[in-house]
């Protein structure tokens, strides 16, 4: 088996492929003067079963998927399996307002059209799963982010929107401990209004968990309500921690931030790879 990442994944897909005992493949990736990208695969993967990992965020990362996938395509590979660390454009599954692209299908459409098989993981909502036309699985992450949670001894697992339910539901049975679930209308794209009903926080350790943190604006929302209540600790964690803008910032409220691999950055703390080793 080969493990062939983009650049959005060169150190999850080599400790992927060491999990796996695969061949990490390397590739020439760069763009012609016009800006334009080129993509070479640097091993012969005639005939194997290959792994591509990427993830559609930013755009411009979409482009250097598609034309691995290819790549591998035309070189000759057996089976192709494409996993997508984070799936950007998975929050836009429906359609919100008459004229909107259902953007999800549209990416994944493309995808799954390039590939036997697809996982995605903590995607944002499964539906998007049929999008790809193909086999698509998501994994489930939260088992490597109950792992790093264990060390904080959290009192509650708290659910910043009833979209997160289900995920913070499991996290809070695997750490023995209560969840409860705040109610979010969002206002836009960086404001939401949360309401937390009744709750006893004082003097707690709580962890808020969520599967994307974009503005921080879900967490610090619920992060104060939080403090408010005289919680002593909160944390929050995510697996997918884009934190643009001044999401640091907002986030100050929180005693610290976590995030996985999935997307790298400073609040990078576990990794998913065993995760996806296995699902593999
Ligand atoms: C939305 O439903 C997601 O689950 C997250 O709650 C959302 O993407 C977080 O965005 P932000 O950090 O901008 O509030």
């Amino acid at each position: 088996m080969y493990v062939i990442s983009g650049s959005t994944h060169q150190r999850l897909g080599a400790s992927l492929a060491e999990e796996m005992d695969a061949e990490f493949c390397g590739v020439v990736n760069r763009h012609f003067p016009d800006g334009e990208r080129y993509i070479r695969v640097l091993m012969d993967v005639n005939e194997q079963d290959v792994v591509v990992v990427q993830n559609t965020f930013p755009d411009k990362k979409i482009v250097e998927l598609l034309l691995i996938l290819q790549a591998v395509k035309e070189a000759g590979a057996k089976t192709v399996t494409c996993v997508i660390p984070y799936m950007g454009y998975s929050r836009q599954e429906r359609i919100f307002q008459s004229g909107e692209a259902r953007s999800a299908k549209a990416i994944a459409s493309v995808i799954g059209g390039m590939c036997d098989r697809v996982f995605t993981i903590n995607v944002h909502t499964p539906e998007i799963l049929k999008f790809f036309g193909c086999e698509a699985n998501d994994i489930n992450g939260s088992r490597e982010v109950v792992r790093y949670l264990k060390g904080f001894g959290p009192d509650m697992v708290i659910a910043p929107d009833e979209g997160s339910k289900d995920r913070c539901t499991l996290a809070a049975d695997l750490l023995k401990v209560p969840v409860h679930v705040m109610k979010k209308v969002r206002i836009d794209g960086r404001t939401v209004e949360t309401s937390s009903g009744q709750i006893n926080v004082k003097g707690s350790t709580a962890v808020i968990l969520d599967d994307i943190i974009s503005t921080g604006g879900t967490i610090a929302t619920a992060a104060n309500i939080l403090r408010e209540g005289g919680a002593e600790r909160v944390f929050a964690a995510c697996t997918h921690g884009l934190f643009i803008e001044d999401a640091a910032n907002r986030l100050r409220v929180c005693d610290d931030i976590l995030s996985s691999d999935t997307l790298e950055g400073v609040y990078t703390r576990f990794s998913v790879a065993p995760a996806i080793a296995d699902a593999l």
